[in-house]
Order: structure tokens, then C-alpha cells, then sequence
């Protein structure tokens, strides 16, 4: 069985972004592979974060990637800075990274962009690709499902292996990307050619997985649309609506075409609000889930499980990648 690897920052309350890019996509794959879920909290770190907030933070991913419907006994669910050999091996992949390549990543350029406006930009920044190249590498994964976001990072992971593969040994499977049909780039409600995102100042421009349900269906109803009245999928001219249209699809399961015919002749109030309602009722079955695992008492344990799991198979990898590259004594 070939092995898949996917992973989520614990750096706030994940998004139905989130939700339709990656979770959903993880759901779907979990039987078809061997499956490895983290919570990377080693990434989180590289912005500033209140240490007890990214410690709740950390549990309730686990009961987030839960909820969304993965199977405890099938799949692996652990968290990162658990698990040693992820820093051992991001730290000997980054003498395989050229700097320039690091300052290409447009997650880095955002992201430093904003940090040097408040103090310096911090080296973790620029390094976090090799970290998330390590993640996946260390697994042997050959599929990687994530957001369209993290596409540009799963090139340079691909581009690191083969180099490693190249120089040392050929020890490295280089990864596929696996971007979702539909929902790999959900957009901000209140600015719709923005990505949506779980750190956005303003929490209008988002849904949490965790939003009260019923907030929820009111931020769909006041979302930003366009000029108009038509449903109708427009990325270039009506962002706002298409967004919407993709958001409903993600979440029911109908295609756009059959959504664009069955709102023919109604008005963007009336698709709102039978969004909001899709949305709530998202909401409430998911959010019960999630408080079944937090009363069920299991995520501690299914965590340690995990973090046995992925030790005993990441351990072999950082072993290999020593030996290729000469580090330690003969073993
Ligand atoms: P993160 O935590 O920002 O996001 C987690 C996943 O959600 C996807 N995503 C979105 N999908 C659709 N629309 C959006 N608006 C949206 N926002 C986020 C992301 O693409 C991602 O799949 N660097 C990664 C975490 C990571 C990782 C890994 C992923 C670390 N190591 C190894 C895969 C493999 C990140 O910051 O994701």
C-alpha cells in the first residue's frame, strides 16, 4: 500500500477552507493508503504564538481531524514536535536548499512581508519548506492532498528529493501532489480575490469549523457578491458568488452546473440563504462530532498511538539519510 502525508498548522481554529481543500480530500483517500496525519505545531512557531493557546490549539485539531470523518484505528493522527526525526531530517535537508529558492516561496514573501513591518523576519520562516519537505519525505509519502496554496511548497519538496537522490543515495520517493476537484482555493467572504484564511484580522472574511452555526449562516448571508444578479460561475468577473458557488459544492456534493440551473432566475438573497442553512447544518453534525471526541476522553491516547506509529517508521528514514550523508559512526 503506498503511503500518503498531509499536515495542519495548530495556529488557530481551522476554517471550512480548510475543510474543503484538505480535510475533506483526507476523508476520502484514508482507505486508499497508508495514512499519516499531523498536526505541525513546529510550523505554527515560526509566527508568534501564545504558548497555552497552541497547546488547546493542538487538541483541538486532533478533535478537528477527527470529526471530518478519519478513522482512528486505520490511520496515523500525531503531533509533530512528538516526533524528533522532523527537525533531524529538516535540519540536514536544509544543506541540500539553496537560499535563493527559500526567498522564491510566495507563502515566505507574504508572511515576511508582515513580520518585517512589525520586527525582523525570523530565520524559521524562510527555513519552513525544509521542514515541510522533512514531514513528507521521512514517510515515504507519494501523495500529499493539501489546498492549492501549498502547491509551490510540494515542487521544492519534489525538487529536494531528487537532489538529495542525486548527491547521496536514492532513498527519497519524490511526492505527488493532490489537489481536491473542487474547493483547493476558498476565498475570503468579505474580499473574495483573497484566499480564505484562519489568521484573517477580521472574522467576518471567514467560517470556522468552530463558528456558532448560526453566525455562521448570517457571515454567508452578508458576503461580499458582485455586481449583477446572476448565479452563475465567473471567477474573473463575479468572485464573490463563485466562491459561494464553490463553497456549496464542496459541502453537498452538487456540481456547479447543477446548482447554476437550479438557481436560475433567483436572487443572490435567496442562494445565501439556502447556503447558510447548508452551512449551519454543516456546523452542528460536525461540530457534535468533535465534541464526542473531546467527552470521549480517546485523543490523548490516539495521539500517543501516533506518535509511536510514526516515530518507529520516521526514525528508519533519518537513519538512512545519516548513513547517505555520513553523520554519526558506522552502525
Ligand atoms: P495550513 O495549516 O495553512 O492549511 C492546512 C490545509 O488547508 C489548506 N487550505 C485551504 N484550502 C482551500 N482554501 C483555503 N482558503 C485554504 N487555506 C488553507 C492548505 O492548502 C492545507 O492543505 N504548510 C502547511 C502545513 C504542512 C503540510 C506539511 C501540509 C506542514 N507540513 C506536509 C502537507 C504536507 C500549511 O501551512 O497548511
Amino acid at each position: 500500500m503506498k503511503t500518503l502525508f498531509s499536515g495542519v498548522q495548530p495556529s488557530g481554529i481551522p476554517t471550512i477552507g480548510n475543510y474543503l481543500g484538505a480535510y475533506k480530500q483526507f476523508t476520502e483517500l484514508q482507505h486508499e493508503y497508508d495514512s499519516y496525519f499531523c498536526i505541525v505545531d513546529q510550523h505554527a512557531i515560526t509566527v508568534p504564538q501564545d504558548r497555552l493557546k497552541l497547546r488547546e490549539n493542538t487538541k483541538t485539531l486532533a478533535a478537528i481531524y477527527l470529526a471530518s470523518g478519519l478513522d482512528p484505528e486505520k490511520i496515523t493522527l500525531f503531533v509533530q514536535s512528538e516526533v524528533s526525526a522532523h527537525a533531524k531530517a529538516a535540519w540536514m535537508l536544509q544543506s541540500v536548499t539553496y537560499i535563493g529558492e527559500l526567498e522564491r516561496m510566495t507563502q515566505y514573501k507574504d508572511k515576511a512581508r508582515k513580520q518585517s513591518a512589525k520586527e525582523g523576519i525570523n530565520a524559521g520562516l524562510l527555513t519552513y519548506p525544509t521542514l515541510m519537505a522533512a514531514d513528507i519525505l521521512l514517510y515515504g509519502a507519494s501523495i500529499v492532498p493539501v489546498g492549492d496554496d501549498q502547491n509551490q511548497h510540494l515542487e521544492l519538496t519534489r525538487t529536494l528529493a531528487e537532489r538529495f537522490n542525486n548527491r547521496y543515495n536514492d532513498i527519497f520517493t519524490v511526492p505527488e501532489v493532490k489537489l481536491p476537484e473542487v474547493g483547493g482555493r476558498i476565498m475570503s467572504l468579505n474580499e473574495p480575490t483573497k484566499k480564505m484564511s484562519k489568521s484573517d484580522d477580521n472574522a467576518k472574511s471567514y467560517i470556522s469549523l468552530l463558528d456558532n452555526p448560526k453566525t455562521a449562516a448570517k457571515k454567508i448571508r452578508s458576503a461580499v457578491t458582485d455586481s449583477g444578479s446572476e448565479i452563475r460561475f465567473d471567477k474573473e468577473n463575479k468572485p464573490g458568488i463563485s466562491n459561494l458557488l464553490v463553497i456549496y459544492s464542496g459541502l453537498t456534493g452538487q456540481s456547479i452546473k447543477d446548482l447554476e440551473a437550479e438557481y436560475e432566475g433567483k436572487s443572490y438573497g435567496e442562494f445565501k440563504t439556502a447556503l447558510g442553512e447548508v452551512v449551519e447544518s454543516f456546523l452542528t453534525d460536525f461540530q457534535e462530532r468533535v465534541n464526542e471526541y473531546v467527552e470521549s476522553g480517546r485523543i490523548d491516547d490516539i495521539l500517543d498511538e501516533g506518535r509511536e506509529r510514526a516515530s518507529r517508521k520516521a526514525d528508519k528514514m533519518v537513519e538512512k539519510m545519516e548513513r547517505a550523508m555520513g553523520l554519526g559512526r558506522k552502525r
